[in-house]
C-alpha cells in the first residue's frame, strides 16, 4: 500500500516538474525569439509543450493565431483534446489545443489544462509584442516619410515658383517671334517645338504645385459616383488598348462630400493609369467606392506585380519612377498625394495578399 502510493506522489511530482520545466523552456525560447522568427517561435513552444504531457507520443499540439498555423502533427482530427484560448490585446485570436492521436486515451490531467492555460498566456504575450513592434516600427517609418515629403512639398512649390515667371516668359516671347518669322517656315518650326517644350515644362510644374498643395480649388457639394463613372468612361479605351478588365463596386448611386471635382478626378485618372500600366494582359482592376459617417473612400486595385519595399517608402516622391524613361515623370502620385492632402483626407498603399497593388483614399465629407 505504502509503495503504490509512494509511487502516485513520485509520478505526480514528475510530472509537475515535467510541467514546470516546460512553463521555463517556453519562457526562454520567448525571451530569444525575435519578430522575424514568429512561425520557428511557435514551433518551438509547440514542441517543448508536447513533452510536457503525461503521454507525449500520443498527444499533438495545435496552435492557431490570426492566420497562422503550427501543428505538431501531419492531421488534427481526433475525437479527446483540450484547448485553451490564445488572447492578444484583450481580444480572442486564436486556440491552443492538445489532442489524443491514439482514440484508446482520452483523459488529460487538470494539471495539462492549467498548463495549457498559462502556455496560452504566454503564446498571447508574445504575439502582443511583436506587434507592438510592428505597430512601433510602422509608425516611425510613416512619420519619417510624412517630414521627408513635407519637406520636399515646401522644395518643390519654391521651385515650381521660380520656374513659373521665366516659362511664362519664354512662352509668351516664342509666341510674339511667331508673327515676326510667320514668312520663315524653318524658324516657326523651330519656334513650335519651343513653345511644345515649354508647355510640356509649364505641365510639370503644374503637377509640382499640386503635389505642394499650391493649386487654386473649387471645393463645392458634389456626387463621387458620376465623377468616379465619368472617369472610367474616358479611360475605357486605355484599358481596352492594355487588354486589362475592370470592375466597378460603388455602394449606392449618391455619395456626396465636398471637393474639388477636377482633382478628384485627377486622383481617379492617375491611381487607375497606373494600375492598368502594370497590370498583366488580362488583369483585372478593380474600382469600388463608398462612405462612412464621415468619409468616403475608394479603392483601387490590380493584380500586377505590386511594391518593392524600395517603392513603398518612395512613390508618393516626386520623379520617382520605375517606368523607362520617356513612359513616366514619376509624378502622378505625387500629385495624387498633394490632392489628398489639400482635401484633409488620407492615402494609404499596400501589396495585396494574392498579387497586385491596392490604393486607398479616404475623403472627409
Ligand atoms: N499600380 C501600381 N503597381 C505597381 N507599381 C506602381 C503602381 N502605381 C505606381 N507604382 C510605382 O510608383 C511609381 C510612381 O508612380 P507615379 O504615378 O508617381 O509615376 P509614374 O507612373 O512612374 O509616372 P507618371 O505618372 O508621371 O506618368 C511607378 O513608377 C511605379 O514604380
Ligand atoms: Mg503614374
Amino acid at each position: 500500500m505504502m509503495d503504490i502510493n509512494e509511487n502516485k506522489t513520485k509520478e505526480q511530482l514528475n510530472e509537475r516538474i515535467k510541467e514546470l520545466g516546460c512553463l521555463y523552456e517556453i519562457t526562454s525560447i520567448i525571451v530569444k525569439s525575435n519578430s522575424k522568427n514568429k512561425e520557428k517561435t511557435l514551433k518551438e513552444i509547440a514542441n517543448s509543450l508536447k513533452k510536457a504531457f503525461q503521454f507525449p507520443d500520443k498527444v499533438e499540439v495545435l496552435i492557431k493565431v490570426h492566420d497562422f498555423e503550427i501543428l505538431t502533427a501531419k492531421q488534427a482530427i481526433s475525437e479527446a483534446w483540450i484547448c485553451s484560448n490564445i488572447k492578444v490585446f484583450k481580444k480572442k485570436a486564436g486556440t491552443l489545443k492538445v489532442f489524443f492521436t491514439n482514440s484508446s486515451e482520452t483523459n488529460f490531467l487538470i494539471e495539462e489544462q492549467l498548463l495549457l492555460d498559462n502556455v496560452a498566456i504566454k503564446i498571447g504575450d508574445f504575439i502582443e509584442r511583436i506587434e507592438t513592434n510592428q505597430n512601433e516600427a510602422s509608425l516611425k517609418r510613416q512619420m519619417e516619410r510624412a517630414d521627408r515629403l513635407v519637406i520636399l512639398g515646401e522644395l518643390t512649390a519654391g521651385i515650381a515658383h521660380e520656374l513659373n515667371t521665366p516659362l511664362a516668359n519664354i512662352l509668351g516671347f516664342a509666341e510674339l517671334l511667331q508673327e515676326d518669322f510667320k514668312y520663315d517656315k524653318n524658324a516657326l518650326s523651330d519656334l513650335d517645338k519651343i513653345i511644345q517644350n515649354t508647355i510640356f515644362s509649364r505641365e510639370v510644374v503644374k503637377k509640382l504645385m499640386f503635389f505642394a498643395c499650391e493649386m487654386p480649388q473649387e471645393m463645392k457639394e458634389v456626387n463621387l459616383v458620376p465623377i468616379i463613372k465619368g472617369a472610367i468612361d474616358l479611360l475605357d479605351s486605355s484599358f481596352r488598348k492594355s487588354e486589362v478588365k475592370y470592375i466597378v463596386k460603388i455602394e449606392k448611386e449618391v455619395i456626396t462630400l465636398k471637393a474639388d471635382p477636377i482633382q478628384l478626378t485627377q486622383i481617379i485618372f492617375n491611381l487607375v493609369m497606373n494600375c492598368i500600366y502594370f497590370s498583366p494582359k488580362g488583369g483585372l482592376v478593380c474600382i469600388s467606392a463608398g462612405e462612412k459617417e464621415n468619409s468616403v473612400y475608394i479603392e483601387i486595385s490590380d493584380q500586377g506585380k505590386g511594391f518593392s519595399e524600395d517603392a513603398l517608402e518612395k512613390i508618393f516622391q516626386p520623379f520617382y519612377t520605375t517606368k523607362p524613361v520617356g513612359d513616366g515623370s514619376g509624378l502622378g502620385l505625387s500629385v495624387v498625394h498633394g490632392i489628398v492632402s489639400s482635401h484633409k483626407g488620407k492615402i494609404s498603399v499596400k501589396n495585396l495578399k494574392d498579387k497586385g497593388a491596392c490604393f486607398t483614399v479616404i475623403l472627409p465629407k
